[in-house]
């Protein structure tokens, strides 16, 4: 099998100018595939309130729905790091629950790493969560968990802050961090002044990894996609045109024929 990827793979592959390939996944099937098909970290990210559960932001979603899904997902994977996403409160109330919260996706879950969403508002807890064993990816730029701070979903642009922010969270022990909605001349400013990882997502090429949402990228989500997703598939459209091919040929009875029955 595949050498199980870590944070010392993921270190050497920035070294070695490797990039990073990083999906979501928030189920075995998908999970499976994902990790089959050589993605180096699977996230299950709270964007599971969007894509999977229907709602129109990320805040909704609970700890132990995340716990539940993580745990589909790192049953699946056999070599990507899975990263478990720490939900809207879970780790913003105290330090103490952060280590709590990130400590059931490694205990109860099977994650190898936690993200969670801030950059110098939440290096005390990136510290503690760190120094207590665990893997700490973190998250700057457009963070969707303060959607109603940011005015809705925005590309952000302060450079010196997403700067400082970047600097803060590596100082504070994160192995990687997410860039998320900002300019590309500034991800690629962030990647070469930073040690650890970036994975971007809507922050252009120069990063050194990328992430996207797996039901946005492969058409699974029929809804508003934002500007930077590519999408590669249409999964909806395959699955409507099977759905409804059922449906005629069970009217029709054109299904089940005798190659489907029993004598
Ligand atoms: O929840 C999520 O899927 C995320 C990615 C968009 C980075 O945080």
């Amino acid at each position: 099998m595949a050498e199980k990827v870590t944070v010392t793979v993921l270190a050497k592959m920035k070294a070695e100018g490797e990039k990073i390939t990083m999906l979501t996944a928030y189920d075995y099937p998908f999970a499976r595939m994902v990790d089959e098909c050589g993605v180096d970290m699977i996230l299950v990210g709270d964007s599971l309130g969007m894509v999977v559960q229907g709602e129109s932001s990320t805040l909704p979603v609970t700890m132990d729905q995340m716990v539940y899904h993580t745990t589909l997902v790192a049953r699946a994977a056999k070599r990507a790091m899975v990263v478990g996403d720490m939900p809207f409160m879970s780790y913003q109330t105290s330090v103490k629950d952060a280590v709590k919260n990130a400590g059931r996706f490694i205990k109860e879950a099977g994650a190898a790493a936690v993200k969670l969403e801030g950059g110098a508002a939440v290096a005390d807890r990136i510290k503690a969560i760190s120094e207590a064993g665990i893997p700490v990816q973190a998250h700057i730029g457009l963070t969707p968990q303060s959607v109603h701070q940011m005015g809705g979903f925005k590309v952000q642009r302060q450079e010196e802050r997403l700067l400082e922010d970047a600097r803060i969270v590596q100082e504070s022990g994160a192995f990687s961090v997410v860039l998320e909605g900002i300019p590309f001349e500034i991800a690629e400013k962030i990647t070469k002044t930073l040690s650890i990882s970036t994975i971007g997502i809507g922050a252009g090429v120069h990063c050194d990894g990328q992430v996207l949402v797996i039901h946005d990228a492969l058409g699974v989500n029929e809804g508003h996609v934002p500007k930077f997703v590519k999408k590669y598939k249409e999964l909806a459209k395959i699955a409507r045109e099977g759905i409804t091919e059922y449906v005629d040929e069970v009217k029709s009875q054109a299904f089940p024929t005798k190659e489907h029955s029993f004598k």
